[in-house]
């Protein structure tokens, strides 16, 4: 496959994939982004991290495309599970990405990208499928390898769930269950919000570049999410984001 785009939203999640690419990986950097160009499982790879937020993720996304002239996009991070059934630690794969805070009403329909036509924005169902069979065996096989018994039982993620979906995401950080319950009741399907995979989607619908979000769930978008993040990134969903991008590469 050609290059492949492996962005991440925090800077813990990129440091597996640096480990892999080893002597080399060449740095360069622009726009104030560091790009990682190197090799993994013998594919060309860019690693870089998305920025936070839509904008920043979808300039990230075009110079990707653009300058790096990478045929493939997985964007793995973390999300909040609003869905029901959606818990911490598990793992979300979106079928499809909507931006919950585009509102062009009157003009357009709400959740409408003016002018594209579309609220909808597909993630690329052959990379959506692989990535789902890498979860699942990581998950089946080598969790506790890849992640750390003692992360797992501190955590208490014993069975981490596998789910595939709509994802949302806004310029918004969630932490309000009525919130979040209202965006469930808008967006039908709904099972996490994030901020920047759907302005990722929109930008990779526009090259016409496939695209797969892969994304763990730290938290339930409500007052609660008052564990320790930071610790639950380096532990578990760097670890979680690494394994299972690690074994979509090999799938390629
Ligand atoms: N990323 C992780 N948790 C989130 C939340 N609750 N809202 C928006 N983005 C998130």
């Amino acid at each position: 496959m050609s290059r492949i785009a492996i962005v991440a939203a925090m800077r813990e999640e990129l440091h597996g994939f640096l480990d892999d690419m080893g002597r080399s990986a060449v740095k360069e950097t622009r726009a104030g982004r560091e790009f990682f160009v190197g090799e993994i499982a013998g594919h060309e790879v860019v690693a870089v991290l998305s920025g936070i937020g839509k904008v920043a993720a979808a300039i990230t996304a075009t110079m990707l495309l653009d300058r790096y002239g990478v045929g493939a996009v997985v964007f793995t991070g973390v999300a909040g599970g609003v869905g029901d059934g959606v818990r911490v630690g598990d793992i979300v794969i979106a079928d499809a990405l909507v931006q919950h805070d585009m509102d062009a009403r009157p003009l357009f329909p709400r959740f409408e990208v003016p002018l594209t036509g579309k609220a909808l924005f597909a993630a690329d169902a052959r990379l959506a499928t692989l990535a789902r069979d890498s979860a699942r065996q990581v998950i089946a096989n080598d969790l506790a390898t890849e992640v750390g018994a003692d992360a797992l039982a501190e955590f208490g993620l014993d069975a981490p769930r596998v789910h595939d979906g709509l994802i949302a995401s806004g310029d918004q950080f969630i932490a309000d269950a009525g919130k979040a319950a209202q965006l469930r009741a808008d967006l039908p399907g709904l099972l996490a919000v994030e901020m920047e995979g759907a302005s990722v989607a929109q930008v990779c619908a526009d090259h016409g570049m496939p695209l797969a979000v892969m994304r763990t769930i730290s938290d339930r978008a409500d007052v609660h999410a008052a564990f320790d993040f930071g610790r639950f990134v380096e532990q578990v969903a760097s670890r979680y984001s690494h394994a299972f991008v690690r074994r979509l590469l090999d799938a390629l």
